[in-house]
């Protein structure tokens, strides 16, 4: 049974916050004032800083760790994603990004794709001072990441089924790297590698639902610090369209051919999102974040008791809560 998590584990996991911050803006810097500020524009402009959170918190489960190294592990994890974040928004042609004018808006495609070029190579740099092990994960992380990006753009092949494709589409490019965050923390503290794949398995289930959680959002909020509705708009399937499309209730007409309509204008776009918020695919949806939610769950009873488990616990209902 967890405890809720002492203020004590949560000054100490925001104390250790900070020093990642001031790294990230140091790496932001380059060697002209340009690249800096379009270097320093997304990360600057916030974000929740997941992946680095999940570094700390894993790297609790075993003894002392330094800083140096803890603060290394989150910041490429946090660059990876950041870099990551700049190609995204040029795929989906995002204008917003974190609250913020996207990169590619502002400076157009080919700055935001270097841009973000540089970040990973400011990440790559940093990886390179915690150690092979490191480096491979990394690499291999990344390359997982990109292939989802891919296949999500190309769509699900002749004959494959949409669901299954989306889901894997979800584990590549948004669980790969949560669950190398989580890998990460645990590895700075030297865990051994039976606790590493708790936590491997723990950070893919949970960063699934982290962005099925954010599709759904994508659907349910104005306050993401993006343009709601974008992924209908782009054509991107998410987990209530597609069990939507999979539904052979003639009710649910209506529903699909507004989606199916031309989303380019507002008016369209803003009814096909009142019609499916008010559908019954939203409840669906959800049941199944909860359910993914308690796998990820599950996983922790294999970890030692004290506040890092607790955290990670939170971390699972916090995940669920954003899109409830
Ligand atoms: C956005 O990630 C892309 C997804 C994987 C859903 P985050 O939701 O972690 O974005 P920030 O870092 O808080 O901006
Ligand atoms: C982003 O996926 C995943 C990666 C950046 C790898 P999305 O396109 O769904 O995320 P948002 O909604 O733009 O943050
Ligand atoms: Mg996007
Ligand atoms: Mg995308």
């Amino acid at each position: 049974m967890s405890q809720p998590v002492t203020s004590e584990f949560t000054d100490f996991v925001t104390g250790k916050l900070a020093l990642v911050e001031e790294e990230l803006a140091r790496q932001a810097g380059a060697d002209t004032p340009f690249v800096t500020e379009a270097a320093n524009h997304i990360i600057s402009a916030g974000g929740k800083r997941f992946r680095p959170l999940l570094v700390v918190i894993c790297s609790q489960l075993g003894g002392q760790v330094s800083d140096r190294d803890l603060v290394r592990a989150a910041v490429v994890m946090e660059l990876t994603h950041v870099a990551s974040l700049y190609h995204d928004d040029v795929m989906d042609e995002a204008t917003l990004r974190r609250g913020a004018e996207s990169a590619n808006q502002r400076w157009g495609n080919s700055v935001a794709i270097m841009v973000g070029d540089f970040l990973f190579a400011r990440a790559s740099e940093t990886v390179a001072k915690l150690g092979t092990d490191f480096v491979e994960l990394q690499a291999q992380t990344f390359a997982r990441l990109v292939q989802g990006q891919i296949a999500e753009t190309r769509g699900p092949l002749d004959g494959e089924d949409p669901l299954q494709h989306y889901l894997d589409v979800v584990a590549d490019k948004t669980g790969s790297l949560i669950a190398a965050a989580a890998v990460f923390g645990g590895m700075v503290a030297g865990l051994p590698a039976e606790t590493l794949q708790v936590l491997r398995r723990f950070g893919e289930e949970i960063g699934q639902v982290f962005q099925l959680a954010d599709d759904l959002l994508d659907i349910t909020s104005t306050r993401t610090g993006k343009t709601p509705g974008i992924d209908l708009r782009e054509g991107v399937a998410t987990l209530p369209v597609l069990l939507l499309r999979a539904s052979a209730d003639p009710a649910d007409e209506p529903v699909k051919e507004l989606l199916d309509a031309d989303l380019s204008s507002d008016e369209a776009l803003g009814r096909a999102l009142a019609a499916l918020r008010s559908s019954h695919v939203m409840d669906e949806a959800r049941a199944d974040i909860r359910a993914r939610a308690e796998r990820a769950r599950a996983e922790l009873s294999c970890l030692p008791g004290g506040p890092a488990t607790d955290a990670l616990a939170e971390l699972c209902d916090e995940v669920v809560s954003r899109s409830s």
